[in-house]
């Protein structure tokens, strides 16, 4: 596998070369919250980074590109919700041309609603994404003062609250496990 930083860079040349530099900046924040999370929670911080470099790898990639890497039963998911386009190809992009640690595939794969059961390193990188430091919503602003006050559980079912609350404002139906998540972190902060 390549260095993290031939991987940080390989992204970094690809989004300069679509004119994405926000998406790289974007990227950096992402690694750079995971960093934290990942030193404050235990998780191996190379693991972190590289979910981060990679979870929006494929973004900006035509649809063909995108499909080439997916399987039908996936694509067909990507039909109804396109959003997961990108997180899906990413990760498949991991797993064909960088490396094989399902912990850091399943954290780009599920990156954009989260899943139940989710691994401390998916929960990392999915609040990350939502969090970091370039994010200038009012809500990524809140959420992000929850997260850094140690309550990650809470600012997982926040993020997901307002990105539903985002989704309906817009007449967009939210992915079913977007509520799951929701009532799955609603639980776990009552415990
Ligand atoms: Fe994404
Ligand atoms: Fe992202």
């Amino acid at each position: 596998m390549q260095s993290l930083d031939e991987i940080r860079k390989m992204v970094e040349e690809k989004f300069i070369s679509v004119g994405q530099i926000e998406r790289y900046k974007h990227t950096l924040g992402v690694g750079k919250m995971a960093l934290t999370l990942a030193n404050q929670y235990g998780i191996d911080p190379t693991k972190a980074l590289l979910a981060a470099y990679l979870h929006d790898f494929c973004k900006y990639d035509s649809l063909e590109e995108i499909t080439s890497l997916l399987d039908p039963k996936d694509i067909e998911e990507c039909e109804s919700y396109p959003v997961l386009y990108h997180s899906y190809a990413s990760a498949q992009y991991y797993k064909k041309y960088i490396g094989k640690d399902e912990e850091v595939y399943e954290a780009i794969r599920n990156h954009v609603f989260g899943r139940l059961h989710m691994t401390r390193l998916e929960e990392i990188i999915l609040i990350s994404d939502y969090t970091e430091e370039n994010r200038m919503y009012p809500n990524c602003i809140k959420v992000r003062e929850t997260l850094l006050s140690k309550d990650l559980y809470k600012a997982i079912y926040e993020s997901t609250y307002y990105t539903i609350e985002f989704l309906k404002s817009k007449n967009i139906n939210p992915h079913p496990l977007q509520m799951e998540v929701l009532k799955y972190y609603e639980g776990k902060c009552k415990q």
